[in-house]
């Protein structure tokens, strides 16, 4: 089986937030863009399944028309998924990488007329593109948030709070930091039974490996705090609909408006 724990044996100054911040470099570079592509079967043979999952929660019925929008939607994967269970559904994909951009616009000529691109760096705050929806019926994320330092997520998420339609859910599919060293060290037993080859991996890694790697879990949070951004912001039904090991779907939805008596 593939291998599933990407965190563990972090050497202290690995994935502080202290280090130098080489997320751009990685996503704006084709070295990046080009790994992503490489590793794409693999991840969507590993992952599709928890994607499909996301478009399962939505509130929406099969043949309903609706817009989303996907953070950090890169080449597409998971607006894919939930265009795939929601024929009638259309995706709007944020991201701030050209390279993604235009291999997505690639990856997603099958849905040509139902998605479209907007230019979208999630680390700033501010105003929101305007080709954004406003309000949104859905917002999804995938492996995108954990690129956030602390403070942007937990602002980030009252953002999509302020964005969506009354009602309107937010789920996000990313991985997280384990909270303690028993934790770590369950995650990457159970990871390394899966893959005999892990531990070996964790130990000899390139320099453009430990760079990715670094990158990687940099901003990766455990998932409490991140659960608590999301009922801080306003959200309710707040819940982990999905763990395993250190991968997660967690979520909620912005209350409907209730009407006065
Ligand atoms: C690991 S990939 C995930 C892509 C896609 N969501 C998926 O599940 O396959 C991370 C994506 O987040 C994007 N990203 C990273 N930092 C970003 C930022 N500050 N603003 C917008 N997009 C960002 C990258 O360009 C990349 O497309």
């Amino acid at each position: 089986m593939a291998l599933t724990v990407t965190i563990g044996c972090m050497a202290e100054s690995e994935g502080s937030p202290e280090s130098e911040d080489t997320n751009v470099a990685v996503w704006k570079s084709d070295l990046g863009v080009n790994f992503w592509r490489s590793t794409a079967a693999d991840r969507e043979r590993r992952r599709g399944a928890h994607r499909a999952l996301m478009a399962e929660l939505l509130p929406f019925g099969r043949d309903e028309e609706f817009t989303f929008v996907d953070l950090g939607a890169g080449t597409g994967a998971a607006s894919r998924a939930v265009m795939d269970y929601f024929p009638k559904a259309s995706a709007v994909l944020a991201d701030f990488s050209p390279q993604m951009m235009e291999q997505g616009a690639a990856d997603l000529a099958p849905y040509e007329g139902r998605y479209r691109y907007v230019e979208f760096d999630l680390a700033k705050s501010g105003r929101w593109p305007d080709g954004i929806p406003d309000p949104a019926q859905a917002v999804i994320a995938s492996l995108a948030v954990h690129h956030l330092n602390d403070e942007r997520k937990r602002r980030l998420f009252g953002e999509i709070f302020d964005r969506l339609a009354p009602g309107g859910w937010f789920l996000n599919y990313d991985p997280v930091k384990p909270p303690d060293p028993v934790t770590e060290e369950a995650w990457l037993r159970a990871g390394d039974r899966r893959d005999p080859d892990a531990a070996h991996k964790r130990a000899h890694r390139t320099a453009e490996e430990h760079l990715r790697y670094e990158n990687h879990v940099r901003y990766m949070i455990p998932l409490e705090p991140q659960v608590g951004f999301l009922r801080a912001a306003g959200f309710e039904g707040v819940d982990v609909y999905w763990k395993e090991l250190d991968y997660v779907i967690y979520g909620g939805r912005r209350p409907p408006v209730t009407r006065s008596m």
